[in-house]
């Protein structure tokens, strides 16, 4: 179908204006035409904003793992579908083709079903980056079991919140994982959280790292004895459009992570139509994503957008600093990859390096270049368009999160101009709005204001796992009607979107979502805290790195500093993950409060920055005095 690969910016705009003005004809004909069907649907929407209820294509029943792995057996069984690129360079990659993809799932699926789990159950996966992990994800998949991924970077205490929040019912997991120059214990951290998850009856472990651990007879086997005795062929099960396919985690401004919910249809119709055309994704092209599938990017620009389009997917296990600054470039060049998809904080990182990390390696096999989770300022999407790109390669700045479970906006390669810090035009069936804070909306260009989508798109989240209500108040009630993304936008001549940041209390931190409120409350548990507030300030590399300023207790305020510090760190790392530890820790006599009990964020940004800037009006602030005073004391 033509649509389905969109290939001039004439076609771009005719594209847009249809699927716009007539969805359910766009997505029903894009539906129809590229993917396999046990039965096709009787709607192709059906939702009502207010509500948060959505359902794409009704009553149709499909199996996604019939259309990423099935579909392509027969015309391209022997291609690659996965080239696992291992963490420690002595070792050779690995390449799965489709029909191996076939044997390794359909194994995993039964061994899963052996082992209890039906349909609508949850299953943990908590894994490095290795080919287990797709396996595993893909197997859930394939028996109707939701697969919540939760990222090995996490802590103890992290995974168990994520396990008992969705009652999973199984944890599959490795002894340990290699990451640059070290080993996570991840069979080790994954105990710790299970004394504390009750609901998991069966835990599978991959062998990784051959480090030692203990296995609780009854609940822990080893994956691969059971593998081996799992047949190869397996019955794909007959899915509603509407049956949930995963939950994954993110981090919200207040209280705990909300599990965003994807279903099965609308899922897969999107993902596989933003990768083919926002990764200008042909036939022979090697694509890689360096994200970890741990976060959304890997579940749909690793997973399955590429394996939709039956497309080469690289799965790289280790960072980009190991053994050197050279890795990504080494693995492109090893590898002959057309699309690499990464992180502005991979790219600043990177570009701090000496420039011979990059140069000596040939690059020309890269078609297209991506950036993703964070906006991209001017000086790194240069430095990526002249020494990745080599000037020659679209640079696609692509926007969406965890809950809208597919790109948003993007530029098209080949299609859209790009212009560096924008992510351009909205992809076909985005309706993009800016709102000011009075729900108006802002007609004019060149303005400011909140980003809400208007119209519905195939794989926006379902709901917050078991909590549909905090899903419908934190999306759907500010600006009533549509989707409010919480980011603020701004808008330029031609339409043009540029991301500029949260607009609530999320930051990013090294393109990873940060709820200030979680990690609040973990410094508040520290026996000296007395309560604590967090901001976000500019960094070089991350973006944003966070500040935080903590009020002691009488008891605290006179123990050694440097060692509160270690400690608050501490306990973050181990409530949460070394991701969300602080880079600055200010100890101040009180937070700027209004009346009602609320701290002026607004104040601690300005100070976190270090701006000179005047603070506006604090006169509703219970105390103004301590402004000026944690002004003084800015470390
Ligand atoms: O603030 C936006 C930022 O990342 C947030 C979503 O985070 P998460 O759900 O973890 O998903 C990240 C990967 C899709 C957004 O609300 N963000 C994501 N992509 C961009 C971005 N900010 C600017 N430019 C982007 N391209």
């Amino acid at each position: 179908m033509s649509n389905y690969s969109i290939k001039s910016l004439e076609q771009y705009f005719r594209v847009y204006r249809r699927s716009v003005e007539k969805p359910k004809k766009f997505w029903g004909e894009i539906a129809e035409n590229n993917f396999t069907w046990f039965q096709k649907w009787d709607k192709v929407i059906e939702f009502d904003m207010q509500k948060a209820s959505f359902t794409w294509f009704r009553n149709a029943k499909l199996n996604i793992t019939k259309n990423c792995i099935d579909r392509h057996l027969a015309s391209n069984g022997d291609k690659n579908a996965i080239i696992f690129e291992p963490n420690n360079p002595g070792e050779a990659p690995r390449y799965y083709t489709y029909n191996q993809l076939y044997v390794e799932v359909s194994k995993m699926a039964n061994l899963l079903r052996e082992q209890g789990i039906e349909k609508g159950d949850r299953v943990c996966i908590y894994l490095p980056m290795i080919p287990e992990l797709a396996f595993s994800m893909l197997a859930c998949a394939r028996i109707g079991a939701i697969h919540s991924v939760v990222f090995a970077g996490f802590s103890a205490n992290a995974l168990s919140t994520r396990i008992n929040d969705s009652t999973c019912k199984m944890l599959i997991t490795s002894d340990g994982g290699f990451r640059g120059s070290k080993t996570i214990d991840l069979k080790k951290i994954a105990d710790e959280a299970l004394d504390n998850s009750p609901t998991i009856k069966k835990v599978l472990v991959v062998n990784r790292t051959g480090q030692e651990v203990t296995m609780r007879e009854g609940r822990d086997y080893w994956l691969q004895p059971l593998l081996d005795n799992a047949s190869a062929t397996s019955q794909a099960e007959v899915m509603d459009a509407e049956d949930p396919l995963f939950i994954l985690y993110t981090s919200g401004s207040t209280g705990k992570p909300k599990g965003m919910l994807h279903t099965n249809a609308g899922y897969m119709v999107y993902t596989a139509y933003t990768f083919k055309n926002i990764f200008h994704y042909r036939s022979d092209d090697i694509y890689w994503c360096t994200a970890d599938i741990g976060w959304i990017t890997g579940h749909s620009y690793i997973l399955y957008g590429p394996l939709l389009n039956g497309s080469t997917t690289v799965i790289f296990e280790g960072t980009p600093s190991y053994p050197s600054y050279s890795r990504f470039w080494e693995v492109i060049q090893k590898h002959k990859v057309s699309q690499f998809y990464t992180s502005p904080t991979a790219i600043r990182s990177l570009a701090k390096e000496k420039i011979e990390y990059v140069q000596g390696f040939t690059l020309d096999s890269l078609k297209v270049i991506g950036s993703v989770g964070e906006p991209i300022n001017e000086e790194a999407w240069h430095w990526y368009n002249d020494h990745v790109g080599n000037k020659k390669c679209p640079l696609v700045d692509t926007w969406w999160q965890t809950e809208t479970g597919g790109i948003l906006i993007s530029a098209i390669p080949f299609v859209t101009p790009t212009k560096p810090t924008y992510a351009s035009l909205p992809f076909p069936g985005i309706k993009p709005v800016l709102m000011d804070d009075l729900r108006n909306e802002i007609k004019e260009n060149q303005k400011s204001g909140n980003l809400c989508i208007e119209y519905p798109w195939p794989a926006i989240a379902r709901t917050i796992w078991g909590d549909h209500q905090r899903y419908i108040d934190t999306y759907f009630t500010k600006f009533p009607g549509k989707y409010f993304t919480g980011d603020g936008a701004l808008r330029d001549e031609v339409g043009y979107y540029r991301i500029t940041g949260r607009v609530d209390d999320v930051i990013i931190v090294s393109g990873h979502n940060m709820g200030t409120a979680p990690i609040e409350d973990v410094i508040n548990e520290h026996q000296f805290v007395a309560e604590s507030a967090i901001v976000g300030y500019p960094h070089d590399i991350k973006g944003n790195a966070l500040y935080g300023f903590v009020v002691l207790k009488e008891t605290g305020l006179w123990r050694d500093r440097n060692n509160l510090i270690k400690e608050i760190n501490q306990l973050i790392t181990d409530q949460i993950g070394p991701i969300a530890k602080l880079d600055k820790i200010q100890f101040v006599t009180g937070l700027p409060k209004t009346r009602s009990g609320k701290i002026m964020r607004r104040i601690l940004r300005i100070i976190a920055e270090g701006e000179e800037s005047d603070f506006g009006d604090i006169t509703t602030l219970v105390d103004p005095e301590i402004v000026e005073e944690i002004r003084r004391e800015k470390v």
